[in-house]
């Protein structure tokens, strides 16, 4: 099967009249609906709602953007100081969404908002810009079709449609499940590409409770439908973690699947995951202490921290485990004495190693104190 052929002749029909097949009730913060037109909140095809966790001021990619309602709503949270970006592929939705941004900037008094072309496993050729060239020098024989590579390679370079390490938040909602197979490691890669160091990706797609079997991989209904290349929920996580994410979460699952099909149930998932763990470790004397509940736990670099332990950890975990996702479940312990980053040794990160109190308060600590005078005037300490 053709994936993509198919998947783009479905989408351009859909751009221009609404399929019902293709919509998954989906419950949006209808403030935001109000200042986008009927025509594109008519021609929604997606599966979640991502742009509930985008943050004001934020640089948003939305990746398979279609007429543009996540854009247009994404677009009214980050305000007139952010700025959203949709991709797409298919030139009939992308006419939709672009002839609608005026509209929707004119309602809201703000103009952040613009669509590119591209296909999202390969976030930097510019599909618009390769067309203008390919129409001054186009593909008449084998040399030209090489030299049409050895452009696309050069433009990716040179003018990449999302440039790395750019973008705050990649939300996407509905699309990465109709991604072809073999490339789908690509898209997961180019989503940690153009993330900042500390930038997230939240995504809304279709996951499967079972393997999907070949014969219906191979249905182009089922296919372009936003069924038969959902992943498993188990292949889901893998696909972030093996792209370099960690910190990656659940942050919705439906209960009801929205299809099943030969008994295997297909659902809504909205998964966050984060960039920004790798990076040099340096011995900074600090200690951490999972709170708990459970007995231990594991996280992406391999650390294995039981309950109530204090564990040493390099300068970068350390500040890592102090943001989200991880704060809440984390007690904090600083030297007494800071030990500045131009002093600080390299710290072996493959390694889960406990702190030995001492190491924080120094070795030859050897303070007593006496019971505080405010603890036996009535008060409640004793
Ligand atoms: C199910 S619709 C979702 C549209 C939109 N996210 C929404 O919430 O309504 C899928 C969209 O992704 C686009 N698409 C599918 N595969 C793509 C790919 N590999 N690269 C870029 N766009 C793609 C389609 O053209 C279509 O607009």
């Amino acid at each position: 099967m053709k994936t993509e052929h198919t998947v783009t002749n479905r989408y351009a029909n859909a751009a221009k009249a609404p399929e019902s097949a293709l919509c998954c009730p989906v419950d949006y913060d209808r403030k935001y609906l109000e200042a986008i037109p009927q025509e594109v909140i008519e021609k929604d095809y997606g599966c979640g709602d991502p742009s509930k966790y985008v943050r004001p001021g934020e640089t948003v990619l939305d990746l398979g953007s279609g007429t543009g309602k996540i854009c247009f709503i994404a677009s009214q949270v980050v305000g007139p100081e952010g700025r959203v970006i949709g991709v797409d592929m298919t030139s009939e939705m992308l006419e939709v969404a672009r002839r609608n941004a005026p509209v929707v900037a004119k309602t809201i008094g703000f103009a952040n908002v613009e669509f590119r072309k591209g296909r999202i496993q390969d976030l930097a050729l510019d599909l618009e810009v390769l067309d203008g060239e390919l129409k001054r020098r186009p593909i008449t024989d084998a040399a030209s079709f090489l030299a049409a590579d050895e452009l696309a390679e050069e433009l990716r370079i040179t003018r990449p449609l999302v440039a790395s390490d750019s973008i705050d938040v990649v939300v996407s909602n509905c699309v990465l499940n109709l991604v072809d197979p073999q490339t789908k490691p690509q898209l997961f890669r180019e989503i940690f590409r153009v993330l900042k160091k500390g930038g997230r990706a939240v995504i809304s797609d279709i996951v499967a409770d079972e393997p999907v079997p070949e014969h219906l991989q191979s249905d182009p209904e089922l296919w372009s439908g936003c069924i038969s290349g959902a992943l498993t929920e188990e292949a889901f996580f893998h696909a972030f973690a093996e792209a370099g994410f960690y910190g990656i979460e659940i942050l919705k699952l439906d209960a009801q699947p929205w299809r099943s099909v030969e008994g295997i149930e297909f659902r809504s998932v909205t998964v966050q995951a984060f960039k920004g763990k790798q990076g040099p470790c340096f011995e900074r004397k600090q200690a951490v202490i999972y709170r708990g509940p459970f007995k231990e736990v594991l996280d992406d670099d391999g650390h294995r921290m039981e309950r109530g332990v204090r564990y040493a950890v390099c300068d970068k975990t350390y500040h890592l485990y102090k943001k989200s996702p991880y704060a809440q479940f984390f007690e904090f312990i600083d030297p007494r004495e800071a030990v500045a980053m131009g002093f600080a040794k390299p710290f072996d990160c493959s390694r889960t190693a406990r702190r030995h109190p001492k190491e924080t308060k120094g070795q030859d600590y050897h303070d007593t104190t006496q019971a505080r005078d405010q603890c036996c005037d009535g008060g409640s300490c004793c």
